[in-house]
């Protein structure tokens, strides 16, 4: 009998992590898939493959003003030209998200 309690609660702990897990993993892999769900299409590794000069790199997000959260946020929900508007794809904070992750990367390099 001891047994079989063990294993039950030794399944029920494995079960609890498998859930908790993936949870807390989120923030970091949920904005970086939002990126490359929605993004990536065109800006594959911060590039622009429709106009290249408009890249993600610091650079030109710097040249064009697009160097803040606030601006990059503004243009994804918005859009510009050729660039689609996400504002009836993407939730406020799935926005501010994924804008804060490409002026990170920006920050970063794209490496
Ligand atoms: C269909 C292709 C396409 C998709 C998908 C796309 N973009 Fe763009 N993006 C563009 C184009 C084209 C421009 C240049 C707009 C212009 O004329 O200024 C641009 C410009 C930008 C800029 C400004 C770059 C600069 O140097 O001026 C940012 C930031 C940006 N996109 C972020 C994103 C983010 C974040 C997403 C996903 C939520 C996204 N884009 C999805 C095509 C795309």
């Amino acid at each position: 009998m001891n047994k079989l309690i063990t294993i039950l609660l030794l399944a029920i702990a494995i079960f609890c992590s498998a859930i908790a897990f993936p949870a807390l993993a989120v923030p970091t892999t949920d904005t970086a898939a939002l990126f490359t769900n929605n993004c990536a299409g065109c800006h594959i590794n911060g590039g622009n493959i429709v106009r290249r000069g408009k890249n993600l790199k610091e650079k030109a997000l710097k040249k064009y003003g697009i160097d803040s959260v606030e601006a990059i946020s503004q243009l994804v929900t918005n859009g510009k030209n050729a660039m689609p508007a996400y504002k009836d794809r993407l939730t406020e904070q799935q926005i501010v998200d994924v804008s804060t992750y490409v002026l990170e990367q920006a920050q970063k390099g794209w490496q």
